[in-house]
């Protein structure tokens, strides 16, 4: 289990400071920021590291600063200590959750796998330590389907906590999955009409998607990946406009790559600002620096949890 230590009472710094305070830090701590797309821009643009969860895991585990800094949600911190424990292990607010890791808790997931018994359980890396330490393999979306295609076909397969990511593999491998009813509150917001409408408005624009969408959205794409899938494809693309039916935040780094060529983010179900992971953005600048600075909240893990989780993570870096 994680655990925080308060933050220190401290002086405002202004934020042209924070950004010079975190490069200071990062230098004093021989710390590694890694950051994911979907934190805010000016976190991206502090960052040693940038990658989708595949990614940010292979670095975290050949990280070989005395700490790593992790500007992403909390499975993603915990995923870095399970690989590299030796490491101390920050993230900026330890409330930085994860719906679809909330929706699979372990005491509701243990039975489930009971009643399956003959079934590998083959879960997304989105969930907690204590979920991951029930699971054979774990996967991300950039290589699940690689993995499933390495089981032999008659051996029946658990797939959790995400049912959108699970139906999605199930149209690519064509296996049957027995699935986990979790969703992503960020990937369920997108509407099918607005984006009908959006693509109306923009004929030529290219849609998309990350498989957590629902397949109401899926259907609507051109194209389907991991967050690193979709940032290769608009760089390799010859097309000018894309309508991105993810998180937002992965849209820096596609301008960055891409000056030239238009975004636009796929409309939500009403007139908030729903696709925008509230977990994610709960990292700030400022608790970004006052992590570094009082070298919390810090991950903890139970070194007997943390070995139990670590098995089906390896077997997952193995079949990637
Ligand atoms: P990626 O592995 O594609 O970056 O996905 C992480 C995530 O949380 C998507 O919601
Ligand atoms: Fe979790 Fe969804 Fe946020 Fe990704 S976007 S971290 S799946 S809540």
């Amino acid at each position: 289990m994680a655990t925080t230590t308060l933050l220190e009472r401290h002086e405002p710094v202004a934020p042209r400071d924070l950004e010079a305070e975190i490069r200071r830090l990062k230098s004093d701590l021989n710390a590694v920021i890694l950051a994911h797309f979907y934190q805010d821009s000016e976190i991206q643009d502090l960052a040693d590291f940038i990658g989708d969860s595949l990614q940010l895991s292979q670095r975290a585990a050949r990280a070989d600063a005395d700490v790593i800094v992790f500007a992403g949600v909390h499975f993603m911190a915990e995923t870095a200590k399970i690989l590299n424990p030796t490491r101390q292990v920050l993230l900026p607010d330890l409330k930085a959750g994860c719906s679809l890791a909330d929706s699979c808790p372990p005491h509701l997931f243990k039975p489930f796998r009971e009643q399956y018994a003959d079934h590998l359980v083959i879960n997304y890396i989105n969930c907690s330590a204590e979920i991951k330490a029930m699971s054979d393999i774990i996967c991300t979306s950039s290589n699940a389907e690689k993995i499933i295609n390495q089981i032999p076909p008659e051996q029946p397969i658990i797939f959790g906590p995400d049912r959108n990511l699970g139906n999605y593999l199930m149209k690519k491998t064509g296996r049957s999955l027995r699935l986990w009813q979790g969703t992503c509150i960020v990937h369920e917001t997108f509407s099918e009409q607005k984006l009908l409408r959006l693509k109306f408005r923009h004929p030529q624009a290219k849609v998309l998607a990350h498989p957590e969408c629902e397949e109401r959205v899926l259907r609507n794409a051109d194209y389907i990946g991991s967050t690193t899938g979709l940032l290769n494809y608009v760089k390799q693309s010859s097309d000018r406009e894309f309508i991105i039916a993810t998180e937002p935040g992965i849209i820096h780094q596609m301008e960055k790559a891409c000056p030239e060529k238009v975004f636009i983010p796929a409309p939500s179900e009403g007139s908030c600002a729903c696709n925008q992971c509230p977990h994610m953005r709960l990292n700030t600048l400022e608790k970004l620096y006052l992590c570094m600075k009082n070298r919390a909240p810090e991950i903890v893990m139970d070194e007997d949890l943390r070995l139990r989780a670590l098995r089906p993570i390896q077997r997952m870096l193995e079949m990637s």
